[in-house]
C-alpha cells in the first residue's frame, strides 16, 4: 500500500486572473490531503473527514466528495489507460472550505498516487490536465488552473510566477526576510460562491465577444471604453490584477515588503469593487488589519463570497493581531474567525519521500 500527499495552496496575488490568460503568484503551504491507495476487487474510497466508506462503480457519480476521486479515474482512462478497481482511503489536515483548494490537492495526490501504481509515468503537466479535467467536466466546476498547477509543481521556499495562458512559469524565492504570511479563515462560505465564480466567468467571456479579442492577452485600457458599466469593471480588475502580479514579482525579488503589502490592498479593493466577489466579513477583516500596526499588507484569497484572508506581518506579531481581529469580529459577526500559520511546501509526493 503507497501513500501520497499533496498540499494546499494560497495566492500572493493574481486572483480571478487565471481563466483569464492572466498571471498568478501562489505557493504551496504546509498542510495536505493524503490518499492511501492500493488495487482492490472493485472501487472502495473512504474518507475520514467525512467519517464514510463507499463501494461504488466505476464512472458513478455521487455529486459528493467521491467525484474528485472518480473524476481522476475517468480522466486518465480518456488519455488511454485503464485505471483498475482501487481502495483509495483520503485522510487530510487541510480545512476545507477555507478557500485553500482541497478539491485541487485532493485530485493530484490520487492522480499522482495511480499514476506511481499503475507505472504510467505521467508528467508533471499531463498530471495538472488530468486534476483539471476532473474538476471541470466531472465534478462540473468551471475552474481556472492554478491550484492544480501549484498542487503539483510548488516548490518550498518559492511561489510561482505563472502565466496561465500557456504554463510557462518561473520560481521566485519567498525572500520576505522578518516579515512572515499567515491566513485568517473567516469561518464564512456563502451559498452563492460558484454560481457567482461561473457568472464572472461569463461575464468574462462577453467582454472579449464584444470587444472581438480571442484573449484577454490582447485587451488594453482604450478597449474598455466602449463596455456597459459592469462589464467594465470586471474587465478593469483583470488588466490591473495582471499588472498588479508583475509588480509584485519585482517587489519580492527586491525584498520591497510595503510595495508588496500594498499591492495585497490594492488586490482586496478591486476584488471588493470592481469585481465584487468579497463579502462583509473579509471585508472586516482587510479593514481592521489596515488599521493594525506591523500589518504590510492583506487580502482575499481564491474565489471569494467567504473564505481565507491572507495576511503578511513583521514576524512575531500575528498572534497579537489576530487576537484583538477576532475580538472585533466576534462582536459583529458572532463567529470565531480562525489563525492559520503557515509554512511554504513542495508540491505533490508519496509520503516520506
Ligand atoms: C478558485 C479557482 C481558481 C481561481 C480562483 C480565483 O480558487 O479554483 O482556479 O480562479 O478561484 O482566482
Amino acid at each position: 500500500m503507497a501513500k501520497f500527499r499533496a498540499p494546499g495552496r494560497v495566492n500572493i496575488i493574481g486572483e480571478h486572473t487565471d481563466y483569464n490568460d492572466g498571471f498568478v503568484l501562489p505557493f504551496a503551504i504546509d498542510r495536505y490531503v493524503e490518499a492511501e491507495i492500493e488495487i482492490d476487487s472493485q472501487f472502495v474510497f473512504s474518507s475520514q473527514m467525512m467519517d464514510e466508506t463507499i463501494v461504488l462503480r466505476k464512472y458513478e457519480r455521487l455529486g459528493k466528495w467521491t467525484d474528485y476521486l472518480m473524476g481522476v479515474i475517468h480522466a486518465i482512462d480518456q488519455k488511454g489507460y485503464d485505471v483498475p478497481p482501487v481502495r483509495i482511503s483520503v485522510t487530510s489536515t487541510l480545512p476545507t472550505g477555507a478557500g485553500l483548494s482541497s478539491s485541487a490537492a485532493l485530485e493530484t495526490a490520487v492522480a499522482y498516487g495511480l499514476s506511481k501504481i499503475m507505472n504510467l509515468e505521467l508528467e508533471k503537466k499531463e498530471l495538472v490536465e488530468i486534476a483539471v479535467k476532473a474538476e471541470r467536466e466531472f465534478v462540473g466546476v468551471k475552474c481556472g488552473v492554478m491550484d492544480q498547477f501549484t498542487c503539483v509543481f510548488a516548490r518550498r521556499n518559492h511561489a510561482i510566477f505563472l502565466d496561465t495562458s500557456d504554463l510557462s512559469y518561473e520560481y521566485v524565492p519567498l525572500n520576505i526576510e522578518n516579515f512572515e504570511f499567515a491566513l485568517i479563515d473567516s469561518n464564512t462560505k456563502h451559498e452563492l460562491s460558484s454560481s457567482e465564480y461561473n457568472k464572472r466567468r461569463k461575464e468574462c467571456e462577453e467582454v472579449l465577444k464584444i470587444l472581438k479579442k480571442k484573449s484577454f492577452k490582447e485587451v488594453s485600457y482604450e478597449d474598455l471604453r466602449c463596455l456597459e458599466r459592469t462589464l467594465r469593471k470586471r474587465a478593469k480588475h483583470v488588466l490591473d490584477e495582471n499588472n498588479r502580479v508583475s509588480v509584485a514579482v519585482k517587489a519580492l525579488k527586491s525584498f520591497d515588503i510595503s510595495l508588496l503589502g500594498n499591492l495585497l490592498y490594492e488586490s482586496h479593493m478591486s476584488l471588493r469593487n470592481l469585481y465584487e466577489v468579497s463579502c462583509e466579513e473579509t471585508d472586516f477583516i482587510v479593514d481592521f488589519l489596515k488599521k493594525s500596526g506591523n500589518v504590510a499588507g492583506a487580502r482575499m484569497i481564491g474565489g471569494g463570497f467567504g473564505g481565507s484572508v491572507l495576511i503578511l506581518t513583521r514576524r512575531g506579531y500575528i498572534e497579537d493581531v489576530f487576537e484583538k481581529l477576532a475580538k472585533d469580529y466576534f462582536k459583529a459577526f458572532e463567529k470565531k474567525p480562525n489563525l492559520i500559520k503557515i509554512k511554504s511546501s513542495d508540491g505533490v509526493n508519496m509520503c516520506g519521500a
